[in-house]
């Protein structure tokens, strides 16, 4: 099994996190593996470690500077080794409400879109998006999962 492949297990196994810093290690794995111009989108609740795991994964790709949620921009637009688009649909009232955002923009190279809250967002995603399930059974851990087929 290559590097990737064990990578990739791991996450579809459940990839469980004891810390802030582990959840920005998972981020950075992830950074590894995905191929160029992939939508992820990161299901969850609020606290889940979504924008956590965002920041591990923008600065594996070499970016510098703080990266914060999204939550009140919608989108916030990194640049690395590979270009990043970090959306946080939380606060859409209804999935029609996407159409002003110019999602379609993001889904092409070179860009990566990172979406929080993908289901307010309706259908507007790939089919090929990689879906991350993130839960959060106790405070102090997380479990990231990835669903099958990605
Ligand atoms: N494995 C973990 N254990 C404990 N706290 C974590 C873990 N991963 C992330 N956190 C913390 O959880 C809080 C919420 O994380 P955040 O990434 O903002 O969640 P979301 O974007 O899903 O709302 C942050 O304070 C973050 O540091
Ligand atoms: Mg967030």
């Amino acid at each position: 099994m290559t590097a990737r492949d064990a990578t990739r297990e791991r996450f579809v196994a459940g990839w469980r996190t004891a810390s802030p810093a582990e959840t920005e290690a998972a981020g950075a794995a992830l950074a590894g593996i995905v191929p160029p111009n992939t939508v992820l989108a990161l299901h969850g609740d609020l606290g889940a470690g979504k924008t956590t795991f965002v920041r591990g994964l923008a600065q594996a790709w070499g970016v510098r500077g703080p990266v914060v949620s999204p939550t009140f921009n919608y989108f916030l637009l990194y640049r690395g080794q590979r270009q990043l688009a970090h959306l946080d649909a939380y606060w859409l009232a209804r999935p029609a409400d996407a159409d002003s955002l110019l999602i379609e923009e993001f889904l092409e190279p070179p860009w990566c879109l990172a979406v929080e809250w993908p289901e307010n967002l309706g259908d507007r995603l790939p089919e090929g998006a990689w879906r991350l399930d993130f839960a959060a059974p106790e405070e102090t851990w997380r479990v990231l999962t990835l669903r099958q087929p990605t």
